[in-house]
């Protein structure tokens, strides 16, 4: 028995299009990758998994104990919501007063160390041994270790982790690739790391024409759809060749039937040949060139749907497309820092300068003060002392999506980051990110990891006259294709650059080979 048997499930938003028609898998107790387009419905699939959503046909039999890693956690909770133990939190310390009662003891289900646990793998990170402590307070790196570890050492049956190497640092994902190394139960991993993807046994790649699976780990998939890919490729050649064969024999049996029609009226009318003969002849040439063409309709519309149904095939592996402003601002320096000491993070104070053209990458582990430096260059946060002079209007992303407004639609976010761009430009930008039509007025919060985060990128860039890109992780939620694509576009981008990013293969075709290196304080 596998530990999970998805059997022809259908779901839906709302009753909108369904997301998943008649999907069909089974997960068995070894390490699989889920990969697919933003937005095509991973982290819905692993909600549906763990029963947070329920499917609107179909079943899915679960034999075991489930665990799971959130994309998004809620940052208005604790540390004990993040890892899912605020109830039994409360059912113990009300036990310890003498309060509890029979469901307290349920509850808690014998955990009597849980909050000595809690406090020592706090401390272990650092961080103060406080559950209440607000998520808020941690950063994006700090969040997903803490959790991580949790989850890794109460191994379950099968754990579902939803891009756990987002906000990883170098040193935290070589760490997560050792546990996913021992791990012994099953393991669902939705990314888009290359590295973390090459652990696996298999991969599930999900698109809208349902669930593929690759027996093998990233290389092999990779190896495999590149194959696939020919073959479509040649099968969609090799069709369109046949139509126009096709349609080249229509055109020319039309002109066949034209210039015997032109003989025949010739013959009737010079008299060379008789009346009866000539009826038979007609009748006989219209039958036959009735039967071919009719023949060669059917044919023709067998060939259009076979060139469809391959377009459609390809179409899963389209790219979106992403922008970054074109119009630039500011010449020579654009920025200097003289002497900064941060309020987090690295104590050596800091002296740099940026000019037009120059792009470094801002590196160091997690804590080390990159988004700090970021804030402080923007002047959302005093440096303890030193001077910042910025000579360009700056551009920056941040790492939790803060320019974002969850309650209104992509379509007014980009509008009111833009003001004065028309509509049907907005539409069009939206459009290409892939966000068409009714999906443009989705409510921000409704999107997925990767959609908010090319929104983010969208609004951010689309502000006029920059020449200072400050970008937080921007490559974070991103899929294998818009990762590449900004990275293309980052090494054409002829301002200045500041770039946060863990992914050194990223920053590599970035084209960006300067470092500037931030340490711990610890
Ligand atoms: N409550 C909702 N109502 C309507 N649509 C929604 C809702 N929640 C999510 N969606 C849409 O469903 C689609 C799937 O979202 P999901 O978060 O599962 O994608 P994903 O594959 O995890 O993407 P990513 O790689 O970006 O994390 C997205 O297009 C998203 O906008
Ligand atoms: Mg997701």
């Amino acid at each position: 028995m596998p530990l999970l048997d998805v059997r022809s499930i259908t779901f839906s938003f709302d009753q909108g299009t369904p997301l998943f028609h008649n999907l069909s898998f089974r997960l068995e107790p070894h390490r699989t990758g889920l990969v697919g387009h933003n937005g095509c419905g991973k982290s819905t699939l692993l909600a549906l998994l763990i029963g947070q959503l329920q499917p609107d046909t179909g079943q899915i039999l679960q034999q075991g104990s489930l665990a799971w890693l959130s994309q998004l956690p809620d940052l208005q909770g604790s540390v004990a919501t993040l890892l899912g133990i605020e109830a039994p939190l409360k059912a113990l310390l009300r036990l310890q007063q003498g309060q509890g009662s029979a469901e307290d003891l349920e509850l808690l289900a014998d955990r009597w160390l849980l909050a000595e646990e809690l406090n020592q793998l706090l401390t272990s990170l650092g961080l103060p041994a406080d559950p209440q402590l607000p998520l808020a307070q941690l950063s994006g790196g700090q969040q997903t270790r803490l959790a991580l570890q949790w989850l890794f050492s109460h191994p379950v049956d099968l754990l579902l982790l939803d891009e756990p190497s987002n906000h990883l640092d170098a040193e935290g994902r070589q760490w997560l690739i050792e546990q996913i190394q021992q791990y012994r139960g099953g393991l669902l991993l939705v990314s888009h790391d290359q590295q973390l993807l090459e652990q696996m046994d298999e991969i599930l790649e999900l698109d809208t024409t349902g669930i593929h699976r690759y027996g093998g780990n990233y290389s092999f998939w990779q190896q495999q759809r590149r194959l696939e890919q020919q073959a479509l490729q040649r099968r969609l050649d090799n069709t369109e060749q046949r139509l126009q064969e096709v349609q080249n024999q229509a055109q020319q049996s039309r002109e066949r039937a034209a210039r015997r029609a032109r003989t025949g009226k010739q013959q009737r009318t010079s008299g060379s040949q008789g009346k009866l003969l000539l009826d038979m002849k007609k009748n006989r040439a219209e039958q036959h060139s009735g039967q071919q063409s009719r023949l060669r309709d059917q044919q023709q519309q067998q060939l259009q749907q076979q060139q469809q149904l391959l377009r459609q095939q390809q179409a899963r592996l389209d790219e979106q497309k992403l922008h970054l402003p074109t119009r630039l601002s500011g010449k020579g320096r654009l920025l200097d820092v003289i002497d900064v000491q941060l309020p987090r993070g690295q104590q050596t104070p800091l002296t740099f300068s940026l000019d037009q053209g120059h792009k470094m990458q801002l590196c160091g582990n997690n804590g080390s003060g990159k988004s700090t430096l970021l804030q402080v260059l923007l002047g959302s946060l005093p440096a303890i002392h030193g001077e910042v002079h910025l000579h360009t209007r700056p551009c920056y992303l941040d790492q939790h999506f803060s320019l974002l407004n969850p309650g209104t639609s992509a379509l007014q976010n980009l509008q009111q980051a833009a003001p004065g761009l028309p509509e049907s430009d907005a539409r069009t930008l939206l459009a290409n990110m892939g966000l068409r039509r009714e999906r443009a007025a989705l409510p921000v919060a409704q999107l997925s990891g990767g959609e908010r985060m090319k929104l983010a990128l969208l609004m951010a860039t689309r502000q006029p006259d920059t020449g200072l890109l400050l970008l937080d992780e921007p490559d974070n939620h991103l899929d294998l294709n818009s990762k590449a694509q900004l990275a293309a576009l980052i090494s054409n981008w002829p301002g200045a650059l500041l770039l946060v990013s863990h992914d050194q293969a990223f920053v590599s075709a970035c084209d960006i080979s300067e470092r500037l290196e931030l340490l711990a304080s610890r």
